[in-house]
């Protein structure tokens, strides 16, 4: 399916991303064929009990992480998305990614629902910190340990994160999807708000999802080619 709508033509427009996003870029997914949760538990390494029980092993899995994301970089879509913000007054990216690309190529009205690999924070007294050590090994904080800065399996999303996310989209008129499976929750059902609030919505996967019906529009595509679509008429 192709469409002729254009991002030019809206005025509150929100990028709702997810890992499909950054596969062009050479990261992979996580469900799907090659997808890192078939590879790896995340029983063993993404969730706090884990940390508890070997933070050694969960933070080779992250640095594991890290390493692969620093031998990437934003793809086309990434800096489209960008482009967009710089050229439009209401631009908001919510990401479920914690890759760090959004904000690499630019993106400032950012909402990262599941953090980033990019920030720790202390599992005891709660500070949160930049870092970018490859790999990150200085993992005392304190009587605390320092952990990534991102939503494992069974922590809760930051309440003013999703506040923010939530506010966005019901306010926007356009909202565009890219790259997710929609079935991790409560990301997947930030869709709805905006189907709800009557805006126009739009998915870009090349596959169908649970959520697809949330969208007027599919583009069944990849995230490059399908937001060079969008974005004719904007000198991205
Ligand atoms: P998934 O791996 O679940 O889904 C990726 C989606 O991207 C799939 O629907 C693919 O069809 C689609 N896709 C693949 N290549 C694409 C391309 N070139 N262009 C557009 N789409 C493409 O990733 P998410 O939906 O992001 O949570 O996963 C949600 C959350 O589950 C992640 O944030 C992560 C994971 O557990 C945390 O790490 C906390």
């Amino acid at each position: 399916m192709t469409t002729d709508l254009r991002i030019k033509d809206f005025k509150r427009i929100v990028f709702f991303t997810g890992a499909g996003l950054s596969a062009e870029s050479g990261i992979p997914t996580y469900r799907g064929q090659g997808g890192l949760w078939h590879e790896y538990d995340w029983e063993t390494y993404a969730c706090q009990k884990a940390f508890d029980r070997d933070p050694a092993a969960v933070w080779k899995f992250h640095n594991m992480r890290r390493a692969a994301v620093a031998a990437c970089a934003p793809n086309q879509a990434h800096l489209a998305i960008a482009r967009c913000e710089a050229l439009l007054p209401d631009v908001t990216v919510v990401t479920q990614n914690i890759d760090g690309f959004h904000p690499l190529v630019g993106s400032r009205n950012l909402f990262e629902l599941h953090g980033s690999l990019w920030r720790v924070r202390c599992d005891t007294c709660g500070a949160i910190k930049d870092n970018r050590d490859l790999p990150f090994e200085d993992l005392r904080c304190g009587k605390g340990w320092w952990r990534p800065d991102i939503v494992w399996f069974g922590d809760h999303l930051r309440e003013d994160v999703i506040e923010g996310a939530s506010k966005a989209i019901s306010a926007c008129d356009l909202l565009v999807s890219i790259g997710t499976s929609g079935v991790v929750y409560p990301a997947a059902q930030l869709p709805r708000l905006a189907q709800r609030a009557g805006a126009v919505t739009i998915e870009i996967n090349p596959e169908p999802t649970p959520m697809s019906d949330a969208y007027e529009v599919c583009l069944r595509m990849g995230a490059s080619e399908a937001m060079a679509l969008l974005c004719q008429g904007l000198d991205v």
